[in-house]
């Protein structure tokens, strides 16, 4: 079986769009594929609730209770390990890896961002888009570097920015095509791998 491991920090809605998918196109069947467990490094991101329902294991790794970003990494690393996975999944994780998190994992570790990189690496990705006044967003999914919001791209949506757009609706629009965009490319990867 190969095990799907997902961080999140927070309302998880990428990660349940994953685990839909998993479920109703049958992963364990077509790819032998589960999603094995959902990690946060936040006690109260709902998306742990979503998967508790699931019946997922859900479990939190605090980073507040880690001196240092190599601690906190280490301890993530082992809960992470417990599940053997195939693929480690960042939905909406918002911290920032270790060069040694990272390698361990090379080749298994996809996140997914709200901009088409390489433009808007970071934070505020719908205003700043916005103050340049660019025509088009989007996401992206793409492998994991070292480098932050950096590695080869695997997918990506583009949406247009409609007059009157605030950061908030620019980002609903993007949220809906990350909810396709991110199975499909996990959908990809194993049936490549598969
Ligand atoms: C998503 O828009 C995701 O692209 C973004 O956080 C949101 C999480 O939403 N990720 C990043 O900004 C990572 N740099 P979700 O918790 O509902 O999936």
């Amino acid at each position: 079986m190969k095990n799907i491991v997902i961080l999140i920090s927070g309302a998880g809605s990428n990660m349940a769009a994953i685990v839909r998918a998993a479920s109703n196109d049958r992963w364990e069947v077509r790819f032998g594929a589960r999603v094995a467990a959902v990690i946060s490094n936040k006690a109260d991101a709902p998306g742990l609730l979503f998967a508790r329902e699931q019946g997922i294991a859900a479990m939190v790794v605090d980073h507040k209770a880690f001196s240092s970003r190599e601690d906190f990494d280490a301890a993530l690393a082992a809960a992470i390990d417990r599940h053997h996975p195939a693929l480690v999944v960042l939905a909406g994780f918002m911290r920032i890896l270790t060069p040694a998190f990272v390698s361990r994992y090379e080749g298994r570790l996809l996140n997914i961002h709200p901009s088409l990189l390489p433009a808007y690496p970071g934070l505020h990705t719908y205003q700043r888009a916005l103050d340049e006044g660019c025509w088009f967003a989007g996401a992206t999914v793409h492998r994991v570097t070292a480098d932050l919001d950096h590695g080869p791209i695997l997918a990506q949506a583009v949406v247009p920015v409609l007059p009157g757009d605030t950061s908030q609706t620019l980002a609903t629009r993007v949220l809906t095509q990350e909810h396709r965009l991110y199975p499909a490319a996990i959908a990809r990867l194993l049936g490549e791998s598969s």
